[in-house]
């Protein structure tokens, strides 16, 4: 018992030293390094998993993590203590049973594991939820990229009657207010009583210290070839060419991506389409969202059918028709059920999905999309990729989903279609009138 509490606390001298390091040294806080660690003991007692993250991972991008911090909210130890409080806290919510973290748990990797996201008072939404790690370099938040921002971002749940519930966000920031302890944190952190934009840089301050790298696939590409077996490697092969992920997950298509795997783009790969009927679904979506008014189109896609819709609820431009973000694969083993809709249980049905070409009925599906001819061998060798993207927090976790994906997908293939994955590239139908 004395050495794990005694490692516990050399853990936390550790992680606070880090916290010091990253917050004055990398993102060159205003006030000096002495100064911040002597003002630094904030942190709250909650999962180790939930701390503010190292820059001196390999993988991380050092010069892009500095310049995705906005310049009218630098880090400060201070802010990020009280974001983080405020991530994990209850009574954000109405009814003070919804957190952040009940939808982006840190032991579940920042999600919620679930199919589509419950919030207050057991209301299901109709999007899963992704993870809030690595999001701080998302160059838009959401499925849709309805804001740019992760303080815009983090209004809207507060406000969503499925989530979190409040009326408004004063009535928000007036229960936060209301303990003692928050009244006096805003006060140090921002000099002034506490309101809505500073509640809401504050939790984003704690988003961004939020990295995740030195996966195993960082150590492969920072030069340790054995730090990925070969099933991997022919995987990273595979996802670059044969099976096109390259052509949405990295930034360009003759470059291969290895931090973030996106394109920072939407596209329609046929996810689910058909079960909706989508035309009369965006004539009622165009009425509803004319005035381009982000709340409502939040409601919109969190509690509507209209979700399906996706890009298109914000663009109003009929070819982004359920269009959807290209999420970062990152510790993606870990963050299931997957796509906007929670509709698919395992990776194997991820990339069967993909090799059939699915959604070939849907006239705005993304025309790179195709039958991909990858045999078992090539599925499982992209899901080795895919696997070795996890990183150390959540390697138990990862062995454990892969060893549980593989059983299932041993028995059950829902979205395998070989004969399609091999056959020609179908004409697509032209988009109804
Ligand atoms: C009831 C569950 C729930 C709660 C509570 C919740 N979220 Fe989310 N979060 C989601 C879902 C679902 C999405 C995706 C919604 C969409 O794309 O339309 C999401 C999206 C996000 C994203 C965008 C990530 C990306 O890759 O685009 C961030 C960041 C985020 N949430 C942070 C927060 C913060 C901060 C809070 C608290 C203020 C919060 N969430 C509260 C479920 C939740
Ligand atoms: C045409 C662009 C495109 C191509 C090609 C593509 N993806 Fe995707 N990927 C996306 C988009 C967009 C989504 C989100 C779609 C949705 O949820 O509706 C996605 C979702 C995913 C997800 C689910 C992630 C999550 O968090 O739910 C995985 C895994 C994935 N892609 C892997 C791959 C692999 C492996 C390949 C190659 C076989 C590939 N993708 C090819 C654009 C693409």
């Amino acid at each position: 018992m004395k050495i794990g509490a005694q490692r516990t606390l050399d853990s936390r001298v550790k992680r606070a030293l880090i916290l010091v390091v990253m917050v004055a040294g990398i993102f060159g806080c205003e006030r000096s390094a002495k100064k911040a660690s002597s003002q630094l003991p904030l942190i709250p007692e909650t999962d180790p998993l939930a701390q503010p993250k190292s820059l001196q991972q390999v993988g991380v991008p050092v010069a892009m993590t500095r310049g995705v911090i906005p310049a009218d909210n630098p880090q400060t130890p201070e802010k990020i203590s009280l974001g983080q409080k405020l991530f994990f806290d209850r009574r954000l919510s109405a009814d003070a049973t919804v957190s952040c973290s009940t939808c982006h748990d840190p032991a579940l990797a920042f999600t919620d594991r679930k199919p589509t996201s419950v919030g207050i008072r057991g209301r299901v939404g109709q999007r899963n939820a992704p993870t809030v790690l690595n999001a701080l370099y998302n160059k838009t938040q959401f499925w849709d990229g309805r804001v740019n921002t992760l303080e815009e971002q983090a209004a809207l749940p507060i406000v969503n009657s499925v989530e979190m519930g409040h009326t408004s966000l004063d009535a928000a920031v007036a229960q936060i207010a209301a303990v003692e302890e928050y009244e006096q944190a805003f006060r140090n952190v921002f000099r002034r009583p506490a309101n809505s934009p500073d509640l809401m840089r504050a939790i984003a301050s704690y988003e961004r210290t939020q990295l995740s790298f030195d996966s195993p696939f960082d150590h492969f590409i920072a030069g340790d070839k054995n730090a990925i077996d070969e099933s991997a490697k022919r995987g990273w092969e595979l996802f670059n060419n044969q099976a096109r992920c390259n052509k949405c997950h990295a930034l360009t298509e003759t470059t291969r991506d290895v931090t973030n795997l996106i394109d920072n783009d939407f596209h329609n790969i046929g996810v689910l389409i058909v079960k909706h009927n989508v035309v009369p679904l965006a004539r009622q979506a165009e009425q509803l969202v004319k005035t381009g008014d982000t709340s409502a189109i939040d409601q919109a896609a969190i509690q509507t059918e209209m979700s399906a819709l996706g890009r298109f609820l914000i663009t109003k431009k009929e070819p982004d028709i359920a269009s959807f973000k290209t999420p970062n694969i990152r510790n993606v083993l870990v963050t299931g059920p997957y796509f906007h809709d929670g509709s698919q249980e395992t990776l194997w049905d991820v990339i069967d999905h993909y090799n059939k070409g699915a959604g070939l009925q849907d006239p705005y599906l993304d025309q790179d999309i195709q039958p991909l001819a990858l045999t078992e061998n090539d599925i499982d060798d992209l899901v080795a990729f895919m696997a070795s993207l996890t990183s150390p927090n959540y390697k138990e976790q990862g062995a454990t989903e892969l060893a549980r994906q593989r059983a299932i997908a041993r028995t059950t293939r829902p979205q395998r279609d070989t004969a399609r994955a091999f056959g020609p590239k179908p004409p697509r139908p032209a988009p109804p009138k």
